[in-house]
Formats: structure tokens, C-alpha cells, sequence
């Protein structure tokens, strides 16, 4: 029996909508084809993005979307992507595929996109072959409201009123793809290019922090996986002869994770796995705590008022892509596991929201860990989607003190991990929200909650359960969905068996 605490009066913080965000890169059929097919096209669309698939995301809340890239974010010019479409340039998407790239998707589409799906924005500036020009023109073109060149070339492309930029992306795995540069080569980019990166509101005085909307919230690119050099080079280098009310002149510090779990080169079947191989991506699942451990404590050394978000921004599993598919297209299937992927990084991110602002995970739809796919007119939801549905309800909800106790599972030694993972938030509506994933790949667990701070007299709650590697397919599409879940409460305590490789979402009301 596991012993399951929870003290709803203690509040430990926000949890930002945001941690719930996603990532879509011109990138193989994440774009085109998987959300935007065209006006013209056969498939149901608004203004050419699939209606089944915004429907389905706005299903999940989609908080914010990051976008072009990723590595094509460093090669791609705005300019290119705005006009008549018929005069667009056309280029070839040298990262991914080397497919012809038309441009019909561009500024006006994604803008288009974001406010059907009700979400924010998070658009990711060119800093390793753009210039600093041509980055300041975008947000000029993006957000300036008066009379500017930017503003009215808008205007005559058809949209006079600016739109709003959430989030700004000054350049993407700069320490790779995007310039191969030094930390302190990168950070004194960082700086030039960001200064032009203008806010057209607000002063000196504004309050710069990651949690204030009214910003463009600058997001300068962070590490990727361990490397702690990286992340104490750029922020030393920010943080260098600058006035410490503007932290360093940034509001947020990306970090990238992907779980391969037979490691880069071999990566490992989506589909066809066993017990050890199940036990293994679990645990590098739970690496994210540590790396959010591990960077958190350098940017604690020079932002301990945590007003610099971590930004998760690319996350999720990488395996090797689904057998006859373009490699450069990064198509993979999505089982049970990658739910409990999904249920294992979202309670850490929850639990870490002092600091972790936000993350999007990669990517939305055809590309590595996607909650939609979509085969022609055909779209499914993936066990990941479910995990996404379940956890909506900590979006903006204040997390509270939580604690359960765990059993080490595995069977290897280095890739144990706890059976159980779980967090729990209250929302502005007074719900008390629990997610709980049984890692175990062949072990039921009793669970028996002690609940105080709350008086609950109502609960309802679904459970996404499976064998291991159960997914949807466009022939049998609900193989893995949710399942309502009866419950009953007992002096408003809760006692249930989770069944091995489940997630289960409470929610209990007063
Ligand atoms: O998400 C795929 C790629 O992974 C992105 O383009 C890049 O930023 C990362 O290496």
C-alpha cells in the first residue's frame, strides 16, 4: 500500500499554463499536411489549418506555441514566408529532409494559427545566419502599431492591427545547429541582438519578469542536456556589466532534453520494446529532475528571485522513426510508454514551477513525441494527447504540498526508478487536481491518500490504461483512451488500486 499525503492549504507556487505548451518546426509533416493543408484543399479547414486538428488541440488547451524551429529557425527568413504566395521564395529545408520548402506557411499563417487554437505566441528569431536588421524588422512587422515601414508593409499584406508576441526566441541550440558557437561567443550575440528586439510598450520601469504578459518575453538559448559549461558561460556573460534590474536582459533560459532511450546514434523502436527497455526510457524520463536540479542551481548563483524562467522548450521522446518514412522526417508512433513519459515530466515540471515556466513539447503533430497524427484526412490522438487532456486542469492552478511513498523499480541498476509519480494542484475554482503514473511494467499498486487543507465530498476521475506498447492506429484509433473511473470517497479520503503502466487523474471538489 502506498501511502499518499497531500496538504491542499499549502500552496507552493503558480503552475504555468505555459509548462503545457508545445513546439512546431517546419520539419517534416508537422506543418504542412499534419496543421496546415491550404484554403484549397479537400480536408475541412479554416483558413487552411485542418479543423479536426485544432479541434483536437483545442481540446488540450494549448497554452503557447513555439515556432519555425528548432535548427530550421536559425535558416529561416521571415521575409521569405510573408506576401502573395504565389511569389514566395521557395528553398530547400536543408535540416530536415531536403524537401522543397514553398513558404506558404509563414508570419501570417502562424499568427492565423494561434488565434484559432485561443494560444500564445512564442516565435523563434534567426540568430545564427539572420542578422540583426532582419530580426528587428520581424518584431517590428509583428508588433509595432504606428506608421514604420514594418507596420505598413503588415498593413499591405492584409493586416494592419499588429498581433501580439508572447515570447521571443533569440536563436535556437546555438551551441549546435544554430552557429556551433562558444557560450560567451553566444551570449555577447545574445546581447546585441536582443537590445533590438524592442518592446513598443511600457519603459525602463516594466516589470521585465517571465511572468508578466504585457512583455515580448525574451527567451535566450540554454543548454542542452547536462551542460552546466553552457549555462554558466551564458549567464555570466549576461549578467556581465549590466544593470542587475534587468537580470541579464532576458526573461527566460531555454533547455533542451530528448529521451533516447538506446542513446543518439541507435535511438530504439517507438514500437517494439521490453521490460528493460521500458524501465530504461522511464528513467531517463526522471533524468529531467536532475537537470533541472543541475541548471536551477547555476541560476540560482546569479537569479535567486527566480525571475528567470527555465524554458523546457524541447522535450520528449526521440526514437528511431516509423520503418518506410523519410529519416529526415522524425515520424514516430506513440505508445503507452511515451504516456508515461508525458505523466513523468509533466508532475516534475509542475513540481519544479518555482522555476520551469515553461515547455513545449516536440513536437505537435508527425514529429517525435506528437499528440496528433494525421495520415491524409485520417487524424489520430496519441496516448500522449490523453496525458495532455488529463493534466489540463493544473494549468494556472497553484501546486500543493504533495508526497507519496515509492517503491525503486527496475532491472538494471542504473535505470531504476521510483513505481510511483504524482503531483497535485488546486485550481481558481477550489478543485483539488491529482495525477498519479504507475511506472511499473507488471505491478498493480494499492494507493490510500491522507488528505487535510481540503474537505472534499465529490470525486471523478479517469484512468489512460494499457498494455506497454499499445498505440492508436488510423485502423483502430481508440485502442488506448480514457476511461472514467469510479471512486468513492471515505471521510474524503481516497483508497485505489493503480494498475501497472497507467496514469490516473483525480479530481476531488468541496
Ligand atoms: O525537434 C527536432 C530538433 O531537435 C530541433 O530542430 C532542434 O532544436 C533539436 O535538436
Amino acid at each position: 500500500m502506498a501511502e499518499y499525503y497531500i496538504n491542499a492549504a499549502q500552496k507552493m507556487g503558480k503552475i504555468n499554463k505555459e509548462i503545457y505548451g508545445h513546439f512546431s518546426e517546419h520539419l517534416g509533416r508537422c506543418i504542412y499536411e499534419g496543421m496546415y493543408v491550404g484554403e484549397n484543399s479537400d480536408i475541412p479547414n479554416v483558413n487552411g489549418m485542418r479543423t479536426d486538428v485544432v479541434e483536437a488541440l483545442k481540446e488540450i488547451r494549448v497554452p503557447v506555441l513555439r515556432w519555425p524551429g528548432g535548427c530550421f529557425a536559425d535558416e529561416y527568413h521571415w521575409k521569405d514566408g510573408i506576401g502573395p504566395k504565389e511569389k514566395r521564395k521557395k528553398m530547400i529545408n536543408t535540416h530536415w529532409g531536403g524537401v522543397v520548402e514553398d513558404n506558404s506557411f509563414g508570419t501570417h499563417e502562424y499568427m492565423e494559427l494561434c488565434r484559432q487554437l485561443g494560444c500564445e505566441t512564442y516565435v523563434n528569431g534567426n540568430l545564427g545566419s539572420g542578422t540583426v536588421q532582419e530580426m528587428s524588422e520581424w518584431v517590428e512587422y509583428m508588433t509595432f502599431e504606428g506608421v514604420s515601414p514594418m507596420a505598413d508593409l503588415r498593413a499591405k499584406n492584409g493586416h494592419p492591427e499588429p498581433w501580439k508576441v508572447d515570447f521571443f526566441g533569440v536563436g535556437n541550440e546555438n551551441w549546435g545547429c544554430g552557429g556551433n558557437m562558444t557560450p560567451e561567443f553566444y551570449a555577447n550575440e545574445y546581447r546585441r541582438y536582443q537590445t533590438y528586439v524592442r518592446q513598443y510598450s511600457g519603459g525602463a520601469e516594466t516589470d521585465r519578469s517571465i511572468d508578466n504578459p504585457q512583455m515580448i518575453r525574451k527567451i535566450a538559448c540554454g543548454a542542452n542536456v547536462a551542460d552546466t559549461e553552457w549555462t554558466q558561460g551564458v549567464l555570466k556573460t549576461l549578467f556581465r556589466h549590466c544593470d542587475p534590474r534587468f537580470h541579464g536582459n532576458t526573461e527566460g533560459l531555454s533547455l533542451h532534453y530528448y529521451v533516447h532511450p538506446e542513446g543518439w546514434d541507435i535511438k530504439g523502436s517507438a514500437t517494439e520494446f521490453d521490460e528493460k527497455v521500458w524501465y530504461k526510457t522511464l528513467a531517463k524520463a526522471h533524468y529531467m529532475e536532475d537537470l533541472i536540479n543541475m541548471h536551477g542551481a547555476i541560476m540560482d548563483q546569479y537569479d535567486p528571485e527566480k525571475k528567470i524562467g527555465m524554458i523546457v522548450d524541447e522535450w520528449g521522446t526521440w526514437f528511431t522513426v516509423e520503418p518506410g518514412t523519410n529519416p529526415g522526417f522524425l515520424y514516430q508512433q506513440n505508445t503507452m510508454r511515451d504516456a508515461l513519459v508525458a505523466a513523468i515530466t509533466l508532475n516534475i515540471f509542475n513540481k519544479h514551477c518555482d522555476r520551469v515556466k515553461m515547455a513545449c513539447l516536440a513536437q505537435i503533430v508527425n514529429v517525435l513525441q506528437s499528440v496528433l497524427l494525421t495520415e491524409g484526412p485520417q487524424m489520430v490522438k496519441t496516448p500522449t494527447w490523453y496525458v495532455f487532456r488529463m493534466f489540463r486542469d493544473h494549468q494556472d492552478a497553484q501546486l500543493v504540498s504533495s508526497c507519496i511513498e515509492t517503491q525503486t523499480i527496475g532491472e538494471e541498476a542504473q535505470y531504476m526508478v521510483p513505481n510511483l509519480t504524482e503531483s497535485a494542484s488546486v485550481d481558481k475554482d477550489g478543485r483539488l487536481l491529482i495525477t498519479i503514473g504507475n511506472l511499473s511494467a507488471a505491478e498493480d499498486y494499492p494507493v490510500n491518500t491522507h488528505i487535510t487543507g481540503f474537505d472534499a465530498k465529490k470525486v471523478s476521475a479517469q484512468i489512460l490504461a494499457g498494455q506497454m506498447t499499445d498505440k492508436n492506429t488510423f485502423d483502430e484509433p481508440d485502442t488506448v483512451k480514457t476511461q472514467s473511473c469510479a471512486l468513492e470517497l471515505n471521510e474524503g479520503n481516497l483508497s485505489f488500486t493503480l494498475p501497472a503502466h497507467s496514469v490516473i487523474t483525480i479530481t476531488l471538489e468541496q
